[in-house]
């Protein structure tokens, strides 16, 4: 089971990281391969949306026009048996980073003859590191572009400063059923 992690944080140290590595040991114990990029370091633009009536080549030819680092990382996602989604919870929302990754391989997913992301099982975490408010939003949003992307959302698990122990334990359980192929179908 070959697992590929896309992080909207920046810091590895981070409360973003420790959740999404929470897991990826519980997947690892079970033999899983673990790869993760982190989004800020990344070169993604934002969409140009490139022709005047808003759409642009990704509807005419299932591309982007931008040459920079979100064709190689959707081709790992649809390479991936499972991609885990590990966010930081900003103003209620995805990360900009987040955003700007999944704004683009939306378009070019739901116009390739055939989206190498369907069915793709993923795996959102959302972590509120302030005052813990706004996961659940962050969350629905989530769902939300990733349903669109054509995966299959199994499950979406958000953290926040005061359950963080409790859900670092069922972050690394969760991998392990993950690696097993137990939540996935
Ligand atoms: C721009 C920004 C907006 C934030 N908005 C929220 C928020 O709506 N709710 C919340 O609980 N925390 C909020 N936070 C705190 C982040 O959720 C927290 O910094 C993050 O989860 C920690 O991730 P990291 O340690 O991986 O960087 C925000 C932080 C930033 C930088």
């Amino acid at each position: 089971m070959k697992i590929y992690t896309v992080l909207g944080a920046r810091n590895p140290e981070g409360q973003t990281a420790a959740a999404a590595h929470a897991l990826l040991e519980g997947a690892e114990e079970r033999g899983a391969a673990v790869e993760e990029v982190y989004l800020p370091e990344a070169a993604i633009e934002s969409c140009r949306q490139c022709d005047l009536d808003g759409w642009g080549q990704c509807r005419r030819e299932g591309r982007c026009i931008i040459e920079d680092d979100m064709p190689k990382i959707m081709d790992k996602m649809g390479r991936a048996d499972a991609v885990v989604f590990a966010n930081p919870v900003y103003f209620g929302d995805l990360s900009e980073s987040m955003k700007r990754l999944l704004d683009r391989t939306r378009r070019v997913a739901r116009h390739s003859d055939q989206n190498p992301l369907a069915g793709i099982p993923a795996l959102g975490i959302c972590v509120a590191g302030g005052g813990g408010g706004g996961s659940f939003q962050c969350m629905a949003n989530l769902e939300k572009v990733l349903t669109t992307c054509g995966f299959d959302l199994v499950d979406q698990i958000s953290v926040r400063r005061q359950n963080q122990r409790l859900k670092l334990d069922i972050l690394r359980t969760t991998g392990q059923y993950l690696a097993d192929g137990t939540i996935v179908s």
